[in-house]
């Protein structure tokens, strides 16, 4: 189809576009391979879902194997070919296991959404030198060598798209969760940045997604830990929360999600290097 950038094409375009009015679904990454890590629940499992509507494979990669196998079982239940990858996502040699068996299995590897990320609420002093290993080993180290291997393949198929989970804790949010999280996104942001730079001439966009507050297990441990600190209710520790949201309302995983499909699409092309917000608008950029 023409693009509609041509004025004269605009009667065309507009038929045509009648003419699919009946279609709910875009269906623009047929036959693509995504990995999706952290799969099994949480914004994962709306990625999962997302990118199998819009025709893609996925592999769904977490280390709890049920729960990935769930994952598996519903992009079947939509008509795509899916594979289950048990691992731990902060260990490399799991890590270039997770890709060898993409290609195996499928022979090529598109799209890649570094999504597993783990976190506890706490105050800066109570931290421990044991939560510094364990969440930047899975947010940073994880997140890096998943982007690394990933680009392995993408550099012979001279093609690809990596997704980075990022938050609005790496730009500020005040409201995150501890600083060594905060700190780990921002990590996930710079080498977002620098990953599109040294990619691109492979035509390998790089972006991340920065959610605000998203209504998962990893943000009801944060609520819980709240409402036990203040005595308050779990409800009304997120009432309040979602009160300082400017379009007043938390996202559903599939908020996420959405951006996640965008930017896997033909129409982010041109798009990389970018952190986009899914906030409601909490953090300004
Ligand atoms: N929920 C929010 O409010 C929010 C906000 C901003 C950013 N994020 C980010 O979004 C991403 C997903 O978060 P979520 O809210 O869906 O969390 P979640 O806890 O609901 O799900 C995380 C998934 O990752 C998996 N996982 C954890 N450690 C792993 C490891 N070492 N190897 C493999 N899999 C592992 C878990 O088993 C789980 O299935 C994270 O990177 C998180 O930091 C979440």
């Amino acid at each position: 189809m023409k693009d509609c950038w041509d004025w004269q094409a605009v009667p065309a375009y507009a038929a045509s576009n009648h003419a699919n009015s009946g279609r709910t679904k875009t269906i623009e990454l047929q036959d693509q391979v995504a990995i999706v890590t952290g799969a099994g629940q949480g914004i994962g499992l709306a990625c999962v879902l997302k990118l199998a509507e819009a025709g893609a494979n996925v592999v769904c990669a977490d280390i709890n194997g049920e729960k990935a196998e769930q994952a598996a079982q519903a992009a079947k239940s939509l008509g795509r070919k899916a594979l289950v990858v048990m691992a731990d996502l902060g260990d490399v040699g799991e890590i270039s296991r997770m890709i060898e068996e993409t290609v195996a299995e499928f022979g090529r590897l598109d799209i890649i959404v570094n999504n597993a990320g783990v976190t506890r609420r706490a105050y800066i002093m109570d931290l421990t030198e044991e939560d510094f290993d364990r969440i930047n080993r899975v947010n940073v180290k994880g997140v890096f060598f998943c982007m690394q291997r990933a680009a392995t393949e993408m550099i012979k198929q001279k093609s690809g798209r990596i997704i980075n989970i990022a938050s609005i804790a790496g730009k500020g949010f005040y409201g995150t969760s501890n600083a060594i999280y905060a700190g780990t996104k921002g990590a996930v942001l710079a080498m977002t940045k620098t990953a599109a730079q040294q990619l691109g001439q492979h035509n390998i966009n790089v972006n991340s997604v920065c959610p605000g507050i998203v209504f998962t297990d990893i943000y009801k441990g944060i609520i819980e830990a709240d409402a036990k600190k203040t005595g308050k209710t779990p409800e009304e520790v997120q009432a309040a929360a979602v009160a300082t949201v400017p379009i007043s309302r938390g996202n559903e995983p599939a908020d996420i999600a959405d951006m996640v499909v965008f930017l896997a699409s033909p129409r982010a092309r041109n798009i990389t290097g970018q952190s986009l917000n899914v906030d409601g608008g909490l953090v300004p950029s």
